[in-house]
């Protein structure tokens, strides 16, 4: 029998909290979606950090989470939609783009990152 968590989740945008119970074999973000949670995503598979939240407590395993960078993840961030519980959690949304904009927002104004990656040049 896997052990099962409780994550807390507070969510930065519509101001509410939730409560929810998620095995330890089980993304947190498709557990969430299963209790009837609906949170930020869109791409499921630890790419596009629209799923990102900060940890406040606990801890999360997320070997896939690609799109979060090693530096990130040392400031306590996940990416819900490939991430398992360890622990109760405690975890908040991030404003949007957040993390998007600490891990790229940078190189952008440095002009470093031109490939494969959304330009938006006006
Ligand atoms: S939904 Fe894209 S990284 Fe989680």
């Amino acid at each position: 029998m896997s052990q099962t968590y409780k994550i807390r989740v507070r969510d930065r945008n519509t101001g509410k909290e939730y409560t929810l119970q998620v095995p330890e074999d089980r993304y947190i973000l498709h557990s969430a979606e299963q209790q009837g949670t609906e949170l930020p995503f869109s791409c499921r598979n630890g790419a596009c950090t629209t799923c990102a939240v900060r940890v406040l407590s606990g801890e999360i395993y997320q070997p896939e989470a690609i799109g979060l960078s090693p530096e990130l993840r040392r400031k306590g961030y996940a990416l819900l939609c490939v991430s398992y519980p360890r622990s109760d959690i405690e975890v908040e949304t991030q404003d949007e783009d957040e993390v998007y904009e600490l891990q790229f927002g940078r190189f952008f104004a440095r002009g470093k990152v031109r490939a494969g990656l959304p330009l938006d040049e006006d």
